[in-house]
């Protein structure tokens, strides 16, 4: 059995897909870890992580530079957008105190709790008509059929597109995402260049007509978001804000509703006693997002040297704040690879992050998966595979954790 760090590489997707031996290597023998293969730190236990998050003084969110998301093949993808859409400038995730500030104050107004309680009526409505599509057939794929589905269509309402439009949704998404997931050719970087100029398009008229006639959704919200002796948002900083939406508010829910359920039929014990109980609900979403965390890590610069856990990181090395492993700290969390619905401290998990970014749309996040389940269980019974995973089960990322596919199989309860 391998039991070395260097045995294993944050660049292997089984390790990616399953990194919790190489996480308790890291918390026990490198807690900062130098990945060999990018030059990159990685910060791994809760304490640090935490402290990390919340000092963006020394551990800058500005990390364009030293992506080089304007070097290469990407300077191909800011020329098409610079001539024919809105060149992507720094707003929120990308920003540092204070003029984070700005943003965060303006985002908070759109997403607070009266806006995600006014949804649960939709995100009720839009769960049982998912269930309702596969529920005659007792099987399911349950990624693509509700997981993909259920975040998909809320947010897609949200942003102006009809239900219809969801197909629509995805391809943009999934080409917002790409430059960030993995190194592109000049071909393909000029395709997801043409879909996102799409969407821009797209964003730029719904803009305008909510503008003029507001709606209840949150673009509208956004449009006319004003805090105090602030001039209004321009289209640049609308068009990278949706941008940030919809590549941190789609693809995390997914995973956070595969990974959920997947848990619940590796650890049937809890998946009784959550039936058995539904006000667990709530904190089976925390624990999950502990366990399994669908965003693993983001990016950090560091703005000067400074010193981690005894290791010293030089000034402008990228750090990767691994929310994941800081999950799975065992001086944080008691047995941490166990699924503990009634966990006393899920809720202290740092899967929305923590400090000056936390995660926006986690309320959100959390009603949906709430909502998710809740139903669920209720008008499934006996869920089980319907056959094996792939190997590895989740998608190649280093940040993310999103799972390929979860065949299932149930009964209609009741
Ligand atoms: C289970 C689902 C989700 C997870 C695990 C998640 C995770 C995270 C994490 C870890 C951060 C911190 C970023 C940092 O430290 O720099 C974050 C920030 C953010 N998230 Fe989420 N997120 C989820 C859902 C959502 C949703 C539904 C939305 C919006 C529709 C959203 C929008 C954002 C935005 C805009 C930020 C940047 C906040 C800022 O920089 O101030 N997220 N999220």
């Amino acid at each position: 059995m391998t039991t070395r760090i260097e045995d294993f590489s944050l660049l292997d997707p089984a390790v990616q897909s399953n990194p919790s031996a190489f996480y308790a290597l890291l918390h026990a023998q490198q807690p900062v870890y130098r990945m060999p293969e990018t030059g990159m730190y990685v910060v791994s236990r809760y304490d640090d992580v935490r402290a990390v998050l919340r000092d963006p003084e020394v551990f800058s969110n500005d990390t364009t530079a030293a992506v080089g998301m304007n070097s290469g093949v990407y300077r191909i993808h800011h020329q098409m957008l610079t001539e024919r859409g809105w060149p992507h400038i720094q707003t929120l995730q990308r920003t540092d105190p204070p003029v984070h500030g700005r943003y965060r104050r303006l985002l908070d107004q759109v997403f607070n709790i009266q806006r995600v309680n006014a949804l649960i009526p939709r995100i009720e409505e839009v769960t049982h008509s998912l269930i309702d599509a596969f529920i005659d057939r007792g099987e399911c794929e349950f990624v693509s059929e509700f997981a993909f589905p259920l975040p998909g269509i809320i947010i897609a309402e949200q942003l102006g597109l009809d239900r219809e439009n969801i197909a629509t949704f995805k391809k943009w998404a999934d080409a917002i995402l790409a430059p960030a997931m993995n190194p592109l050719t000049a071909e393909e970087i000029t395709e997801v260049a043409e879909i996102e100029l799409e969407m821009q398009h797209f964003l730029a008229d719904t803009f305008e007509s909510r503008r003029r006639e507001p709606r209840e959704d949150m673009i509208s919200a956004l449009v006319n978001a004003r805090s105090e002796g602030e001039e209004p948002l321009s289209m640049r900083e609308l068009q990278n804000l949706m941008h940030q939406l919809i590549s941190g508010g789609y693809d995390t829910v997914i995973s956070g509703l595969a990974n959920s359920l997947w848990l619940l039929l590796r650890f049937p014990d809890q998946m009784a006693k959550l039936r058995a109980d539904p006000s667990l609900t709530r904190n089976f979403v925390d624990e999950a997002l502990r366990l399994e965390s669908p965003v693993q890590g983001l990016m950090r610069c560091a703005t000067r040297d400074v010193e981690v856990a005894g290791t010293v990181i030089p000034k402008d090395s990228m750090v990767i704040v691994r929310y994941g492993a800081a999950n799975l700290d065992a001086s944080k969390f008691d047995c941490p690879h166990q699924l503990d619905i009634e966990r006393r401290n899920a809720g202290a998990h740092l899967a929305f992050g923590n400090g000056t970014h936390f995660c926006v749309g986690r309320l959100l996040a959390k009603q949906e998966m709430l909502t998710g389940f809740t139903i669920l269980l209720e008008r499934l019974a006996d869920i089980e595979l319907a056959g094996p995973l792939p190997d590895p089960p989740h998608l190649p990322s280093l940040l993310l954790h999103g799972m390929k596919e979860l065949p299932i199989r149930f009964r209609k309860a009741g």
